[in-house]
């Protein structure tokens, strides 16, 4: 199954990752596909939800998508139902401009990550959206990894420093964003910094 067509190339595609427990609890966070030559994996770090989730069902959505908030949301706010949709029975995210179905298959785990290989089994399109690279865009996505290892450490200087690097993000997304990336970057902000 070819899903280039779909918005995962090689290299790393950051996607928001919906996932379902055992017990039909919906999950969604930005994670990153990693494509290379040998195919399709991903590597989750131990203590997310999505790795539980992977690990009961055996199966991930990625949700490609351009929507800053969205991604900021994922990662730091459980969104409500009325975000997600189903393809082939799996929760995938409406708003997204594709959704991909893959199996995990678990290849590599160590005390601190798991790395499954991914076997696309669905695809669908949902709309192409052309949008030329904005750093504005780029800006809020390096923040919000920023902000999720500011989330995972107990270090204070570590935590400054991240702050700091979050601040020159911020800078970026003020002078070169539009509204969506206006609205994230609020949102973190407001998480971090009052
Ligand atoms: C752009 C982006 C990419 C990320 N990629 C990964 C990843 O590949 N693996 C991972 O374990 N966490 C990754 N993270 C961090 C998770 O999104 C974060 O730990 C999140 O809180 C996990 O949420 P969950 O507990 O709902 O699964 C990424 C974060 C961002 C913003």
């Amino acid at each position: 199954m070819n899903i280039r067509e779909a918005g995962i190339d090689e290299g790393i595609s950051e996607v928001i990752v919906t996932s379902r427990s055992a017990v039909g609890t919906f999950n969604a966070a930005p994670i990153g596909i990693i494509t290379t030559t040998n195919g399709h994996f991903v590597k989750l770090y131990k203590g997310s939800r999505t790795l539980s989730n992977v690990t009961e069902t055996d199966k991930l959505a990625a949700n490609v998508t351009c929507d800053a908030v969205l991604f900021v949301k994922a990662a730091f706010e459980k969104l409500d139902k009325s975000h997600y949709s189903a393809l082939s029975g799996f929760p995938v995210l409406k708003e997204a401009q594709s959704g991909i179905i893959f199996r995990a298959v678990l290849e590599e785990k160590s005390g601190v990550y798991s790395i499954f290989q991914l076997t696309p089994i669905a695809v669908k399109i949902n709309w192409n959206e052309l949008k030329a690279i904005n750093r504005g865009l780029n800006a809020v996505i390096e923040a919000t990894i920023l902000a999720t290892r500011y989330k995972m450490t107990r270090d204070e200087r570590e935590q400054e420093e991240l702050k700091k690097e979050m601040v020159h993000y911020a800078d970026i997304v003020e002078k070169c964003g539009g509204r969506r990336e206006k609205d994230a970057i609020e949102i973190l902000n407001e998480k971090f910094f009052t």
